[in-house]
């Protein structure tokens, strides 16, 4: 067994075990990528300041986020398809999560459902939602999301369409997967993942099959959902969610200045600075070039979080330092999951928690919660 240090640990093991169709379908990006390397790429080119002899002893990770009392401002972001990964990988990543004091989120396009997680972990967890045509249906998803126990919402707005990704075209990566030669002998070469596979029943959207009428099998599933993403959204369907909902609300993939002002004006308790791990708008900024003018225009009135690019608690520390009250991990949960089910899922955030303090303490720090940019050393981190 390699001995596991770091994100990139996880990842490389992730791509052995996991088949090519569903770790390229995590790890990919849309078109050229470039959006998806500008996210890494941005946040290596700013640097910490390191401080001494600041007696470093006592130092907190903790944070009270969203109304909640959290190990680290940190949640799971939602993720589609996280129990094609790993068998059941939802529950895992979920339990995982809980484990470590912060919010799983689900995904509307999870494997296991809603029922499932709550059933699994008994604990509070948060729900994605995707804007589907049939209204009906969204109406029902957000009752069930409080039925399960959800303490807020996540609502997503960069995805009515979905960006090209050339890998899952070329790989054939649909629900059920349209199998080649090649991707067959692909996963013939995956025998803990077909394992984990044949040992559970979920395999499918846990969340929209069974719950809507005519769909009853894979097909029928697959063409519905990718028909249901509804391009019409606009902020009066936003009102609308939050009037439903009634409890936190959350709005993922705001990257513009005038966006983040219109969704503070909803009303919202948060957004996230997201640009959709580069798997959207090909050509964008990196999520962390924009959050200093976000935080700019709208941090006094609403929580700003952060995702897109974070591999490691430097990423964290550096995002926070930029304004971000909290930050969201998609891939780096995803690679551990892949890599060794729950436990690296554990692993992924054992790792970040460690290089957070570690590297708040190198900074002459102690607190998350008290850091600003003075932390970065000037002229290396973008400016409102
Ligand atoms: C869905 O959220 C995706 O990025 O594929």
């Amino acid at each position: 067994m390699p001995i596991i240090t770091c994100i990139e640990d996880l990842r490389a093991m992730a791509q052995r075990r996991v088949p090519r169709m569903f770790y390229d379908y995590v790890d990919g990006g849309s078109w050229t990528e470039s959006t998806y390397q500008a996210n890494q790429a941005d946040f290596s080119a700013i640097k910490l300041r390191q401080r001494v002899a600041r007696n470093i002893e006592q130092r907190s990770l903790g944070a009270r986020r969203m109304g909640i009392d959290m190990a680290m401002p940190l949640a799971i972001a939602p993720t589609g398809l996280a129990g094609m990964i790993h068998a059941d990988g939802e529950i895992l990543a979920a339990r995982a999560a809980t484990a470590a004091g912060i919010r799983y989120t689900l995904s509307t396009v999870s494997i296991c459902s809603l029922e499932e997680i709550a059933q699994a972990i008994a604990a509070p967890f948060w729900f994605q939602l995707y804007v589907m045509r049939d209204r009906g249906f969204v109406a029902s998803l957000i009752d069930r999301a409080k039925a399960a126990g959800c303490d807020a919402l996540v609502l997503t707005l960069d995805l009515q369409l979905s960006g090209q990704r050339h890998k899952d075209l070329k790989n054939g990566l649909s629900i059920p997967p349209r199998l080649t030669p090649s991707s067959l002998l692909n996963i013939l070469g995956k025998p803990r993942w077909i394992k984990g596979m044949l040992s559970t029943r979920r395999h499918h959207f846990g969340n929209i099959m069974g719950h809507v009428k005519g769909v009853d099998d894979m097909r029928q599933l697959a063409d519905w959902t990718y028909q249901q993403f509804d391009p019409r959204l606009s902020w009066d369907d936003i009102q609308w969610i939050k009037e439903r909902w009634g409890g936190r609300l959350i709005l993922k993939g705001i990257l513009d200045v005038e966006d983040a002002r219109l969704a503070a004006d909803s009303g919202a308790d948060a957004l996230i600075v997201s640009n959709h791990g580069g798997r959207q708008l090909d050509g964008a900024p990196s999520s962390i070039s924009m959050l200093p003018a976000i935080v700019e225009a709208v941090g006094e009135r609403i929580e700003v979080w952060l995702d897109s690019g974070i591999r490691s608690g430097q990423d964290v520390i550096k995002s926070l330092a930029l304004g971000a009250q909290g930050v969201m991990l998609g891939r780096a949960h995803l690679y551990g999951l892949g890599a060794m089910g729950e436990a690296g899922v554990a692993k992924a955030l054992e790792i970040i928690a460690r290089e957070m303090d570690l590297t708040l303490a190198l900074c002459g720090h102690t607190d998350v919660q008290h850091l600003d940019h003075h932390i970065l050393l000037p002229g290396s981190y973008p400016l409102p």
